[in-house]
């Protein structure tokens, strides 16, 4: 057969022919390599899945070499400059960009699922002034599974797409909320005349004796397009986490929870935060090069570098570069960001990072324009976790509509004692 694999067991002599499809065997088959009637069969060992495609999806599309982006077709780098981020959130839940009248009904109906029950403010007052914003999020989407005993009927179309709707459209107020809450101010009502990111915005800065209080349209639009490219990025960590948890039949809230939890990690979403982190611990150009060489002696990872999947520019990163330039007109350039310029400039040209594949990923920009916005560098993670809502929710639609798909339930090498008998 052309498209196919063959494989000699040497401890047998037997010999198997794989079929080849989307340039992948099946695992399974691996199992007909037996030594004996009774054994159990090969087994195929990849630890954190570096080589080990979970399931088939149609969402995004990501070439690590070419980096390359495209959500259900689309460069990432047109949808960043023609369309909104809830265009783009329908486009990853329905596969197209919506007509007209389609947007409206969409917009309409995550606009009108914004609110949260009151219990919600209790809820977060339980939380000390200085609880990061990342474990109250989690706790907070988990929180939302006991309002909503519908969404555990995960089969029934209407529900999922009421689900949907009320994690796109709250998350937003949750983390607006749980910031007031951690500075001590007063919440702000979602106001249903404002545009999704724009009322977020509002719900986080509008003063509360300011009545007339608008965000920067310029802003407006840097956010916005900062969530289409975090909206999506096909089989990371907290999109398997979403799928996992799916995968047991759990509702949508708690599967949730568990992507935002897995965000949260400092390899993953919270490398936002941890840039600018050490971004200020190197304080001066003069000092990159000791960060350089604690980097080379494996004393600290280079926070926003590297990826699992593009061993090239990450692309949005590129992007995010150009909306720094524009937030800057609007708020001042951020002092760190020549920081980071001349960090990415010596890392690019390092061998050791070179040889690496190691480039800035869309964490390493992002946060210079979060902090240059106003927002603390704790908050950072949820701006992630915001937009991800969409492209998990996809992930976790895709996954309970997927015939091949059942509980996720990986095998292992036991590698420990043989059978012993207590004393
Ligand atoms: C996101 O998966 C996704 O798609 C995630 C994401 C999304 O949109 O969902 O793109 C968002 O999470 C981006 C990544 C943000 N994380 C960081 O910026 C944290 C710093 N980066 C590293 O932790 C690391 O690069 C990872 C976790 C991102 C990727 O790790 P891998 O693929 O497991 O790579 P690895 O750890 O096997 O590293 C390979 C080599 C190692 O050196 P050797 O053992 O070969 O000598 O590269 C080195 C690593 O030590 N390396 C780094 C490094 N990243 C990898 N060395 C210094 N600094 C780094 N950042």
């Amino acid at each position: 057969m052309a498209d196919s694999l063959s494989i000699k067991d040497n401890r047998t002599g037997k010999s198997l022919d794989f079929p080849i499809q989307d340039g992948s065997i099946q695992a399974m088959d691996l199992r007909e390599f037996k030594k004996s009637s009774d054994d159990f069969g090969l087994l195929s060992y990849d630890p954190s899945y570096m080589n080990t495609a979970s399931c088939k999806s149609k969402i995004t599309y990501i070439d690590g070499d070419k980096g390359i982006l495209r959500y259900r077709g689309y460069p990432i780098e047109e949808l960043a400059e023609k369309r909104n981020y809830l265009e783009v959130a329908y486009l990853l839940l329905n596969g197209e960009l919506p007509s007209k009248s389609e947007y409206e009904e969409w917009s309409h109906n995550i606009t009108y699922h914004t609110m949260v029950h009151e219990n919600t403010k209790q809820f977060l007052e339980g939380f000390r002034y200085d609880a990061h914003p990342m474990g109250m999020l989690v706790s907070s989407i988990a929180a939302l599974s006991t309002f909503y005993h519908d969404a555990k009927n995960i089969f029934d179309e209407h529900s999922r797409k009421l689900q949907i709707y009320r994690l796109i459209g709250k998350t937003p107020t949750l983390a607006a909320y749980l910031y007031r809450h951690s500075q001590g101010l007063p919440y702000i009502y979602p106001n249903n005349d404002l545009y999704y990111t724009e009322d977020f915005l509002t719900m986080m800065w509008k003063p509360p004796a300011n009545t007339s209080y608008k965000p920067d349209p310029v802003l407006v639009k840097a956010l916005d397009t900062l969530f289409i490219l975090h909206a999506d990025h096909e089989q990371n960590a907290s999109a398997s986490a979403m799928r996992g948890v799916g995968s047991t039949h759990a509702d949508p809230y708690s599967c949730a929870a568990a992507a935002t939890a897995a965000l949260y990690g400092p390899l993953h979403g919270g490398a936002n935060e941890e840039v600018l982190r050490m971004l200020e611990e190197i304080g001066s150009k003069e000092k990159i090069p000791e960060t350089i060489r604690q980097v080379k002696e494996k004393k600290k990872l280079l926070m926003g570098f590297g990826h699992r999947v593009y061993k090239n520019y990450d692309p949005r990163a590129r992007i995010v570069k150009k909306i720094a330039d524009q937030v800057f007109e609007i708020t001042g350039k951020n002092r760190l960001l020549d920081i980071a310029l001349e960090l990415e400039r010596i890392a690019l040209s390092d061998d050791y990072f070179i040889s690496k594949h190691l480039y800035p990923n869309v964490d390493f920009y992002s946060g210079i324009i979060y902090q240059a916005m106003g927002f603390p560098e704790d908050i950072f993670t949820v701006l992630f976790a915001i937009p991800r809502m969409s492209g998990w929710l996809a992930q976790w639609n895709e996954m309970l509509q997927d015939p091949e798909q059942k509980i996720a339930r990986p095998r292992q090498l036991y590698v420990g004692y043989p059978e012993r008998h207590v004393p």
